[in-house]
């Protein structure tokens, strides 16, 4: 990895989400600088590049449409051959960049893909070959994290916020219930709504319940998140008697989440792996490094490929 230039995009903490509009125009202020800057801190020039990977989706149409064009033009000027990447399986493949002391999972591994638009335990069994066991019905972890810290008056994203306040908080001090859907399925947008009437419901009582309790609020409902994610995991992990288990996606940056796997992994006999925490969130890395054993299968796509917002495997 020569360089791994992230530009976040702080024109949406007021609005406590994303806003896809928004987004889009920032992607298109940032992508000429950004690749320049990573051209520049890889020491390279523009002509030694081989080939540029892209996002090809999921995720909102109108950033997509950002970064295919991008790599169009790229592609076209350098007369380089183009590589789509979808972006969960970027995220599995995040354990693949090169880290001087981390070995990699082996195949066939599991991997709890948990980041703001999605939630999937994912059976992995070569580096393009995956299974989806199980996702949301609903709304994702990383969504369930910044909707609870915008009820809680935190600035969004609130997922980094919500496992700040929990280290200091008690997670035994309130009840959240755990939703009860497919074998391998989550769904948390019954968590948030009972959140929200939680808090209703206190603040009637005590306007500074909030204040007062933030810290074992954040805990508690964190704990529910956490537990509702390995209660899925470690049944699929035993059902497909698999032992590489891995996590990865934005939320996997969560201190608990990590902490729970290895915690989890040695009452189960796992071997954990969890990416380099700047591997964690959305990052162009982890694009490179998909991009980089579709290379080795010369695997490209035309100049009249599209960017897709529901893209599968
Ligand atoms: O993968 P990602 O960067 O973007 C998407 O593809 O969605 O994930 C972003 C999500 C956000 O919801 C953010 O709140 C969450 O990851 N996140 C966290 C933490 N760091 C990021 N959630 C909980 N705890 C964290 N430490
Ligand atoms: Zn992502």
């Amino acid at each position: 990895m020569l360089s791994n230039i992230v530009a976040g995009q702080k024109v949406h903490e007021q609005y406590g989400g994303v806003v896809p509009e928004l987004a889009s125009r920032a992607h298109q202020q940032h992508i000429v600088p950004v690749v320049d800057a990573a051209i520049k801190e890889a020491g390279i020039k523009k002509e030694d590049i081989s080939a540029v990977a892209f996002t090809r989706g999921p995720g909102l149409l109108g950033s997509l449409l950002v970064g295919v064009s991008f790599a169009k033009s790229f592609g076209m000027a350098l007369d380089i051959p183009l590589i789509e990447v979808n972006h969960m399986q970027a995220h599995i493949l995040a354990h693949f960049i090169k880290n001087d002391e981390e070995k990699y999972p082996q195949f066939p591994f599991l991997c709890l893909t948990v980041s703001g638009g999605h939630t999937q335990i994912v059976l992995v069994r070569d580096y393009f070959d995956m299974e989806i066991l199980g996702q949301t019905k609903d709304d994702a972890a990383g969504e369930a994290f910044d909707k609870a810290a915008k009820l809680l008056g935190l600035p969004y994203p609130g997922g980094p916020l919500v496992d700040k306040h929990a280290k200091n908080g008690d997670p035994k001090k309130f009840e959240f219930p755990i939703a009860s859907v497919g074998e391998y399925d989550f769904s948390f947008s019954g968590l948030k709504t009972s959140l929200l009437y939680f808090l209703k419901n206190n603040l009637e009582i005590n306007p500074k319940f909030i204040d007062e309790n933030l810290d074992d609020i954040c805990a508690s409902y964190q704990d529910t998140i956490i537990r509702t994610l390995f209660n899925k995991l470690v049944k699929a992990a035993r059902q497909y008697g698999v032992k590489d288990v891995t996590i990865a996606g934005g939320v996997s940056a969560n201190s608990q989440l990590r902490s729970e796997l290895e915690k989890v992994g040695q009452k189960e006999g796992w071997n954990t792996f969890i990416p380099p925490f700047q591997f964690c969130t959305d990052n162009g890395g982890m694009i490179a490094i998909a991009g980089y054993y579709k290379y080795l299968e010369q695997d490209f796509v035309g100049q009249d490929i599209v960017p897709s917002a529901r893209l599968k495997f």
